[in-house]
């Protein structure tokens, strides 16, 4: 008997990559698998049938899987996806927003259309698939529920010729420290992955710094490192962990810290004078770097 058994689980962009592994993983453990995606390029356009090729591999490894082709970007899309699990397997309880593109540039160069379509994807799609499932987790009185949400260092730290994509990631984390209070009351939890693996997304990035990748890295970087604490927060263990961040990949496993106030001044009267803030500001900053070296010390790696 699975983790997963009886469950039903939608993964969003599981033709290939990060989502392809969680849903093998997760119909493994014993769930009924939603494999969605549009089997497009890297950047959103094109299409294709990799999410069938997926579902018939579950299927042929004894598992149960339908495929579902629809854009994550657009709220029928998101309907039609949410729906596919409720018509195949009648009901649904875990669902893994994960399908993501790619259009870098740097903000002197990055087009309408590339803001548009990233955001599209990524952060509007968090909202197209999580509505319909928030609903029918309500109208259903279904308990439970899990949600798991992809964000990145690229908008939880940075990085550079993001800009669209970093701001679609940091937004996720905000959506789903809401999620995860608007849907507390349905003991369902939405947690978000900071993932780092090999895929198509990444390999040509390591390649252009003129690094190869090779079948080894694949092993030990590969997208099958996220997949366990995907499961693992899908499944019963993970109730009443909610509104967290973990960082997973290459073996190792995470939990990020939040934004929290780690110091504070208080002026009793009046607005702060300039002359004021410069000599508060530098011990605000001074505080800060304290906290990050304290983490830094706390966040060194513990080999289990
Ligand atoms: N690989 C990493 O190191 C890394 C790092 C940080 C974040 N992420 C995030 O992890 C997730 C998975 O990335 P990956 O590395 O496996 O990439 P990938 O390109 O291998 O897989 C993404 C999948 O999403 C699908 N997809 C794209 N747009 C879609 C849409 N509108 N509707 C449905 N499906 C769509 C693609 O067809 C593709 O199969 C993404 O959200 C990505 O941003 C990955």
């Amino acid at each position: 008997m699975g983790r997963l058994t009886d469950r039903i689980a939608v993964v969003t962009g599981a033709g290939r990559g990060i989502g392809k592994e969680i849903a093998l993983l997760m119909a493994s453990e014993g769930a009924k698998v939603v494999v969605n995606d549009l089997g497009g390029n890297t950047d959103g356009t094109g299409g294709g049938s990799i999410a069938q090729e997926v579902a018939d591999e579950i299927i042929s490894n004894g598992g149960d899987a339908v495929a579902n082709t629809n854009s994550v970007a657009e709220i029928e899309g998101g309907k039609s996806i949410i729906n596919s699990a409720v018509e195949a397997f009648g009901g649904l309880d875990i669902l893994v927003n994960n399908a993501g593109i790619l259009r870098d540039r740097t903000i002197f160069n990055m087009e309408e259309s590339d803001w548009d379509a990233v955001i599209a994807v990524h952060l509007k799609g968090h909202y197209c698939c999580t509505r319909p499932f928030a609903q029918y987790i309500r109208e259903q009185n279904r308990t439970g529920c899990r949600i798991i949400n992809f964000s990145s260092v690229s908008g939880l730290y940075g990085n550079f010729g993001q800009a669209n994509y970093g701001a679609a990631k940091a937004g996720i984390a905000g959506f789903s420290r809401v999620i995860a209070l608007e849907l507390a009351k349905y003991g369902c939890t939405s947690n978000t992955i900071s993932p780092g693996a090999l895929t198509r997304m990444t390999i040509p990035l390591r390649e252009n710094r003129g690094e190869k990748v090779e079948s080894a890295d694949l092993e030990d970087g590969g997208p099958q490192h996220i997949a366990p604490i995907c499961a693992w927060l899908a499944s019963e263990a993970s109730a009443g962990i909610t509104s967290e961040i973990f960082h997973t990949g290459r073996g190792g496993i995470s939990i990020m810290q939040q934004p929290k106030v780690i110091k504070q001044f208080v002026k009793k009267s009046g607005l702060w004078s300039l002359g004021e803030l410069d000599q508060v500001v530098p011990q605000l900053v001074e505080a800060k770097k304290e906290n990050i070296a304290s983490a830094d010390t706390s966040g060194a790696p513990v080999e289990v």
